[in-house]
């Protein structure tokens, strides 16, 4: 016992035991820890009270509440708090807070760690110093070496005006660490407040950008510097608000109605990725049944081949208990792209979406699509394709604009990806299109296709008027369209379907439509040990 009073530690081991070391004695919290406690609440206060009362008022939350709702309850591990700006330049000295305006650490998201920066917008605007940017850098170094994601919540005024060239840098040191993890860490960028300046291109070259209604706001040139250098007079939505940026530039790839249901939103999309590109992504146990049947694509086979439907639909059927994460969901709504489970397995999904533009491949869809089976290669994703497709949108717009160009960046990214790809014809295949949804001789491991299929190097009607136009022509008036009619059935019975298709070997198997989830979950199964994780090339994803 008296070994135990003159032990400090042991006493106060004694003490949180419940045994009283010395019943009278008080306990003084030491001035060591006292001070450590007071800097440490100081600095995780954020700014002023005033600027904490604007930020709310304009109903965003602050940079450690959102925090809070991103990770598993007190996961975080905050590094850096206590890191300040070095610039004494224009009076910012006085400004100075620790943490520089940038909150940095690790966290848990449904059990797995992630490396996370918040900008706190009530320090000095979440303006990015020298400091603030080093903090990042950090923690990024520090996530690409543990191979876990990085999560970065965007509220800042850009580059610190007050800290020149040396803030330029700092962006100069995150761009720099965003290319080198792309493809290796999943990198994922939240807009939650003005994203203005070259402070864009941070979330640009990162894989997924979130945004939220009425708060987030991306531009390289704001509204002043437009009107002056073009004279055209835009407000701050319309040039960078969520929508503009979800459906017209395709910079952000998913929309919030709230910043929780960002965080949401975030949430279920990392349960479908891998935390690395040497890993698989999470499986999931399903009481979905494998071999249930898919009775509407049986109507597939019934409807006019012209019809619109849109292919969400199928998506939601064939996928473990209906649900589907789609990506990009605003913009180039020809295609869909996003993600599902078959069999509790994590798969990324193209599609050909019929109730837009036909599901035509234009500039916009091939660019979205590539990208997004890029990502799916470096993370070990196998990529299903649902294939209705006329050909490429036609027009001078196209062809100026680059489709060219931007179509090939589809062949490429199915020709370049060596992870398993099951391919399924729903209806129409038509020529170049054919090719580029990951058709056969392009690399499809296993190509499907319905009865309904329509596989041809076009469409009966283009393909008549080209073989008989001397006929048509020379026909009656009155006699036309029944020639028509009469030649478009002929090609269509020799070429509009998928047996002669079928008997090249150019698809697998022209499968059983209620069959057809079944099928493809043994598909992915048979494929399952096509490449082990990591064992393939490090491509990056870069931006297309
Ligand atoms: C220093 C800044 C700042 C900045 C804002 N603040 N932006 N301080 N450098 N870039 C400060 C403000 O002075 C203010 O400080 C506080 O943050 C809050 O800003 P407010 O203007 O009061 O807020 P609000 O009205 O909501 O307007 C937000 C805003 C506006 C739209 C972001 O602040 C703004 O236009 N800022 C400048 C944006 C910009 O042009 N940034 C440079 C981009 S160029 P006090 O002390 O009053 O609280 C760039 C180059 C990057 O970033 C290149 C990378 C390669």
């Amino acid at each position: 016992m008296s070994d135990l009073l003159n032990d400090p530690i042991a006493g106060a081991a004694a003490e949180e035991t419940g045994k009283k070391a010395h019943p009278k004695k008080v306990r003084v919290v030491p001035e060591s820890l006292k001070r450590f406690r007071e800097i440490h609440a100081q600095a995780a206060a954020g700014g002023p009270p005033e600027k904490i009362a604007a930020q709310k008022a304009k109903g965003k939350l602050l940079a450690r509440e959102r925090i809070a709702y991103l990770v598993d309850e007190n996961s975080f591990q905050e590094i850096g708090l206590l890191m300040e700006s070095r610039c004494t330049d224009f009076g910012i000295k006085d400004k100075h807070i620790k943490g520089d305006g940038v909150i940095t650490g690790f966290g848990r998201i449904g059990g797995r760690p992630a490396a996370i920066f918040s900008e706190d917008f009530t320090q000095l605007g979440g303006s990015l110093g020298r400091t603030h940017a080093d903090k990042i850098a950090k923690l990024m170094d520090m996530a690409a070496d543990a191979h876990i994601p990085v999560i970065g919540i965007l509220d800042s005024g850009g580059a610190r005006i007050q800290e020149g060239v040396d803030s330029l840098d700092g962006y100069g040191e995150i761009f720099l660490r965003n290319t080198r993890s792309s493809g290796v860490i999943p990198q994922i960028s939240i807009i939650l407040g003005p994203c203005a300046g070259g402070a864009v291109y941070s979330p640009a070259l990162t894989d997924f950008v979130f945004m939220a209604k009425g708060i987030s706001h991306m531009f390289v040139t704001g509204p002043e510097v437009v009107k002056a250098a073009t004279g055209e007079e835009v407000d701050f939505e319309t040039l960078g608000g969520s929508m503009t940026h979800a459906s017209k530039s395709g910079v952000c790839h998913f929309v919030a109605n709230s910043e929780p249901d960002c965080f949401r939103q975030v949430k279920e999309l990392m349960s479908f990725l891998p935390q690395n590109r040497f890993e698989n992504p999470p499986v999931m146990d399903t009481k979905d049944s494998a071999t249930r049947r898919i009775s509407l694509l049986e109507k597939l086979c019934e409807i006019d081949p012209r019809k619109p439907y849109r292919v969400h639909h199928v998506i939601w059927w064939l996928s473990d208990d209906h649900k589907f994460l789609e990506v990009h969901h605003d913009f180039a709504k020809n295609i869909v792209v996003g993600f599902i489970r078959l069999g509790g397995q994590v798969v990324g999904v193209i599609a050909n979406n019929p109730a837009h533009m036909a599901g035509a491949l234009d500039i916009n869809a091939s660019d979205k699509a590539a990208r997004f089976i890029r990502f799916l290669n470096n993370f070990n994703i196998p990529v299903l394709t649902l294939v209705d497709v006329p050909g490429y949108w036609p027009g001078v717009a196209q062809e100026h604009g680059g489709i060219i160009r931007h179509g090939a960046k589809l062949l490429y990214a199915y020709s370049e990806a060596t992870v398993p790809k099951v391919t399924l014809v729903l209806r129409k295949a038509y020529g170049g299109a054919y090719i580029a949804m990951s058709s056969k001789l392009m690399g499809g491991d296993i190509n499907f296709s319905l009865p309904s299929a329509e596989i041809a190097v076009m469409g009966p009607r283009g393909a008549i008027e080209i073989l008989y136009s001397r006929q048509i022509k020379e026909a009656k008036e009155e006699e036309r369209e029944a020639l028509r009619a009469k030649l478009a059935k002929e090609y269509s019975d020799k070429f509009a379907s998928p047996y002669q298709t079928a008997s090249t070997g150019s698809i697998d198997e022209i499968i059983e439509p209620s069959q057809a989830r079944a099928r493809l979950i043994e598909a992915f199964r048979l494929l399952a040990g096509k490449r082990r994780p990591g064992e393939h090339a490090h491509t990056g994803n870069i931006p297309l």
